[in-house]
């Protein structure tokens, strides 16, 4: 009986173990992907600013379309079975709000859009980078990222 145990239970593991180690990569992939498009969005978002405060606004433009678009990819890199490890700051507030949060990040994409157009004609280009830009930031992370 000792012995059809362990067999059992060696029988199980094996089928386990391949599942979990794969279900684990792509865990990986997505909490390392989704924060490396994040610190992405942020180097570029340093750069509109410099880029802004020299009224290079055509240089500034390519890199609020780039941030906008992985804005609208990062509504895929939050399923479910990433709420943890990988020394995600995610907060589990997140998927207990799961349509604010995507309302959120959709706006963030489409503000970067509509900077893009706004710097033509804006007289004050920090302020409208605080409103269309840095102010999606700090709405998100207060809410849905651990403090850091
Ligand atoms: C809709 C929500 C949302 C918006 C909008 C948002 N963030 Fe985040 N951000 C997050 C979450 C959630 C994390 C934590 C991701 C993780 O650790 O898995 C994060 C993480 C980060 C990180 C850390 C990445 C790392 O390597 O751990 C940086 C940097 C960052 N965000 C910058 C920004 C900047 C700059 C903006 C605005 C231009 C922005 N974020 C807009 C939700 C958001």
């Amino acid at each position: 009986m000792k012995i059809f145990k362990t067999f059992i239970f060696a029988l199980i593991l094996s089928s386990i173990l391949p599942f979990s180690s794969f279900a684990n990569q792509s865990v990986e992939e997505i909490i390392k992907g989704r924060k490396a498009m994040f610190s992405e969005n942020y180097q570029n978002a340093k750069k509109i600013s410099i880029l802004l405060r020299s009224g290079k606004k055509e240089e500034a433009k390519p890199l609020m379309k780039k941030i906008s678009d992985n804005f609208k990819k990062l509504l895929d890199y939050f399923p479910e079975n990433t709420k943890e490890g990988f020394k995600t700051e995610a907060l589990s507030s997140i998927w207990e709000n799961k349509e604010e949060f995507n309302a959120l990040m959709q706006k963030a994409s489409d503000d970067m859009l509509k900077l893009a157009k706004a710097i033509d004609t804006a007289d004050d280009l920090g302020a409208i980078q605080k409103k269309l830009m840095w102010s999606n930031c700090s709405a998100c992370h207060n809410r849905f990222r651990a403090p850091h």
